[in-house]
């Protein structure tokens, strides 16, 4: 073998060899941001935990034409959800205390469960579609 062709060679495998872990760094963001068909919605310590855990189909609501970011968000200014598809989900109690209304940079962020009832009933309310009036219909009976 030449010289040449052997710089050749390693530059190539060199170039493989970046392609491949670049598509496995891709493949592991993307499995990240895709959700589970189903999940179970129970946050521990609510200083009274007097409801049983919520079961919420992503599928479901994808199919019925609810995008991402109706439910998903960072704000860094009110009003301006900057949360995009592909980008990493934290869970809503990250931000939302469990018990407590809080604040962030001028922001009121309202404590856990008033979190998720406004954003799962109010849809469905203004929607007339899911369950909004009767607490069993979400809530598994505990
Ligand atoms: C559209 C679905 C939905 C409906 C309808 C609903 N909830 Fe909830 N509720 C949730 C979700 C989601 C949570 C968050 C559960 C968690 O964090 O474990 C929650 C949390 C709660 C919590 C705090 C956590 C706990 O388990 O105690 C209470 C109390 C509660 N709901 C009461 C009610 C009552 C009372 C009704 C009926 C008037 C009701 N909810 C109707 C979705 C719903
Ligand atoms: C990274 C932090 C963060 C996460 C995670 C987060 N929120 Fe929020 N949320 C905020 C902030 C900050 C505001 C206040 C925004 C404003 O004042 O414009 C807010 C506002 C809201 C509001 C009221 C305004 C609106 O959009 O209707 C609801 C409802 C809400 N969040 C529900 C949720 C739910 C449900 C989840 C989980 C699926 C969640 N949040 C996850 C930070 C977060
Ligand atoms: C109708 C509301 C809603 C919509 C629409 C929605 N999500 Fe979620 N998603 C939730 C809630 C609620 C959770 C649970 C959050 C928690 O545990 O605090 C969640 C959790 C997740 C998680 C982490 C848990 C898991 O299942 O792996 C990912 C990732 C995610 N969502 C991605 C998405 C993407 C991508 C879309 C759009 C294709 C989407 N979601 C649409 C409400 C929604
Ligand atoms: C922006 C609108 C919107 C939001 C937000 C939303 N939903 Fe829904 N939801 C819908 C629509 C539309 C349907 C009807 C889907 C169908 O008929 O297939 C539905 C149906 C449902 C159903 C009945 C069908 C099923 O999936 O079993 C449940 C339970 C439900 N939603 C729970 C929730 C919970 C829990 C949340 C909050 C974490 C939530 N939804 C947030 C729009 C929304």
């Amino acid at each position: 073998m030449t010289k040449r062709f052997c710089i050749l060679l390693t530059a190539i495998l060199t170039g493989l060899l970046f392609l491949s872990v670049g598509t496995l760094a891709l493949a592991a963001t993307a499995e990240t941001a895709e959700p589970k068909e189903k999940i179970m919605i129970q946050n521990e310590g609510y200083a009274k935990d007097k409801k049983g855990p919520v079961a919420f189909d992503h599928v479901a609501h994808t199919k019925a034409g609810v995008t991402c970011n109706e439910c998903h968000h960072v704000y860094k200014k009110a009003g301006e959800n900057t949360w995009k598809e592909g980008d990493e989900v934290q869970k809503c109690s990250e931000c939302h205390d469990i018990n407590e209304n809080t604040e962030k940079d001028g922001m009121k962020v309202m404590k856990l469960q008033n979190a998720y009832h406004r954003n799962c009933k109010n849809c469905h309310k203004e929607e007339k579609k899911g369950p909004y009036k009767k607490c069993n219909d979400c809530h598994a009976k505990k």
